[in-house]
């Protein structure tokens, strides 16, 4: 449904030339729902016009394009708009120009006779737009192109800045005022910009420019979420030096190859972000299995690096080689984490039963031990883990675990006890059919259940192989029998009145569903 006002809102900005006449007139209370209607609408002309009068100190996109009661939530599924996100940003520079310009001293030569109203934009904030850089779709525009454009923009104010301080000052010698000094490279009219970034290699150099440029500049990247992949040491260290301290939420380093040695000479940069609340270094080659003087002083190190890290609450360490060494790694944390990643560390019996026993496991809201073999020793101390864990955990992945119907029916009593568990991850377990509808009929139990990733099951593959086989993903798989478990389950589901449930072998689908916010 559509209210009466955004239904008006979408006739106003269909029409140009129009509201172009009217902006100033327009009461600001009215701003936020004409930029909606044009934003969704694809409205770029009119969109540009509303950012570059925006008559508030913030324009946040999460704010405006959530669903309220003005606007039908379908329209705010699609993903952004890529024309517009751009259109928002040069309106944005076009603000920057004008209000620098007029700064400069050159207000009545420049100036816009429409400008009554006065200018008061000094946050732009982007974080919270959907991304999904698994499907690329040319309409909307990546979190690594968003990341690249912002760069770019900030890089171009800045020099456009310089150049007009320049031509200033050389009018102002000309016409005979002294000017003794050169003009300070800092901007005295700037804007804000709340972001996530991501960077790889490629874009590197660029971003790094901006981050140099925006301290001082029109145009002031202030990153939440940075995450960086493939960088070497130097870059990434660089980068962290130049990150802005105050906002920083998020790091993740991944695909980097810098094993222990390199992560100790990274940390000690992070300790200034004191909001720092999530730190991710999956892929960071890091192994302790093998004792040596050097890495137990690297191990040591690590540890109490972390413990410097005084808002961290989620951390992935996901394909580190950790076995039996959980206990020291997660050594100087003194706060409770909410959400541990170990995907793929080779976990022993011991680090899970310290995990169980940690001032973490009441506190975990997400745990990930995918990739640990959990049908053997490991599957005691799992149970144990989970029936510890059970009042708080929302999100359960354990895909490639190695688990067996007798396996489940093991576990699945804990299971059954984490009353508040919304995501469960199953995918590539050598579960049947049989073992699937027991875990189903068990788990219609929890209210908060609302996506279960499950794999495809033994007795749906071609039994004319010799041996089960352990690569999930080929194709050797009956495509109609799978159809027709997907059907039963569903009816089942429909039986338990949890339609509210999805059920699926898709990975990727319904990632938003598992989604668990800091
Ligand atoms: C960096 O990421 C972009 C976008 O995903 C991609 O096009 C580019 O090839 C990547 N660069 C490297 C060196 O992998
Ligand atoms: C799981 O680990 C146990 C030893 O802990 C081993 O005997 C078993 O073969 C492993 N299972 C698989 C499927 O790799």
């Amino acid at each position: 449904m559509l209210s009466l006002v955004f239904v008006c809102a979408q006739k106003v900005v269909s029409d140009h030339a129009s509201i172009q006449r009217a902006l100033e007139f327009i009461p600001k209370e009215l701003y936020p729902v004409l930029f909606k209607a044009a934003f969704l609408g694809k409205k770029t002309l009119v969109l540009q016009d509303l950012v570059q009068q925006w008559p508030f100190f913030v324009l946040s996109f999460q704010k405006l394009l959530h669903r309220d009661r003005h606007c039908n939530p379908s329209l705010l599924k699609e993903k952004p708009s890529k024309l517009c996100v751009q259109t928002v940003i040069l309106g944005v520079m076009a603000y920057l120009s004008e209000a620098l310009t007029k700064e400069d001293g050159g207000s009545h030569a420049r100036g816009y006779s429409t400008l009554c109203r006065k200018q008061q934009l000094r946050l732009l904030d982007m974080t919270g737009l959907q991304d999904d850089d698994l499907e690329p779709d040319p309409d909307t525009m990546s979190l690594w192109s968003r990341t690249v454009t912002l760069a770019k923009a900030c890089i171009d104010i800045s020099r456009r800045h310089c150049d007009e301080v320049m031509r200033v000052s050389k009018r102002r010698k000309g016409s005979g005022v002294a000017v003794l000094t050169p003009p300070a490279p800092c901007s005295p009219v700037y804007v804000e910009v709340r972001v996530d970034l991501f960077v790889n290699s490629t874009s590197y150099g660029v971003l790094r420019e901006a981050l140099h440029v925006s301290a001082h500049g029109p145009l002031r990247l202030q990153c939440r979420d940075l995450r960086a992949e493939e960088l070497s040491l130097r870059s990434t260290a660089g980068l962290l030096e130049l990150l802005s301290p105050a906002g920083i939420r998020q790091i993740d380093l991944r695909f980097n190859n810098l094993g222990l040695p390199g992560l100790n000479v990274l940390l000690p940069h992070m300790a200034k972000f004191t909001s720092l609340q999530s730190l991710k270094l999956p892929y960071s080659n890091i192994d302790v299995r093998r004792p040596s003087p050097v890495m137990e002083e690297g191990l040591q190190n690590f540890a109490s690096q972390l413990g410097q890290l005084c808002a961290l609450k989620e951390l992935n360490l996901g394909s580190s080689r950790l076995s039996g060494r959980l206990r020291q790694v997660l050594r100087g944390l003194e706060k409770p984490l909410e959400s541990l990643e170990l995907a793929f560390c080779y976990l022993l019996p011991v680090d899970l039963c310290y995990l169980s026993q940690s001032i973490h496991v009441s506190s975990l809201k997400t745990l990930d031990l995918s990739g640990n073999n959990l049908s053997a020793i490991l599957l005691q101390p799992f149970q144990r883990l989970i029936t510890e864990a059970s009042g708080c955990l929302l999100h359960l992945d354990i895909m490639e675990c190695k688990l067996t119907d007798t396996h489940l029916s093991s576990f699945l009593p804990a299971l059954c006890r984490c009353s508040r568990l919304r995501y469960l991850g199953l995918f590539c377990n050598p579960l049947s059919s049989m073992g699937l509808k027991m875990l189903l009929q068990n788990s219609v139990l929890l209210p908060d259940l609302r996506l279960v990733v499950y794999p495809i099951p033994v007795d749906c593959y071609d039994e004319s192989l010799p041996t089960y086989s352990s690569s999930f993903l080929d194709n050797s798989f009956d495509q109609e029998k799978l159809l027709g478990v997907g059907a039963e389950l569903h009816q089942m589901l429909v039986t338990a009145h949890r339609e509210d449930v999805v059920w699926t072998t898709d990975m990727y689908k319904y990632r938003a569903l598992e989604y668990v916010g800091l």
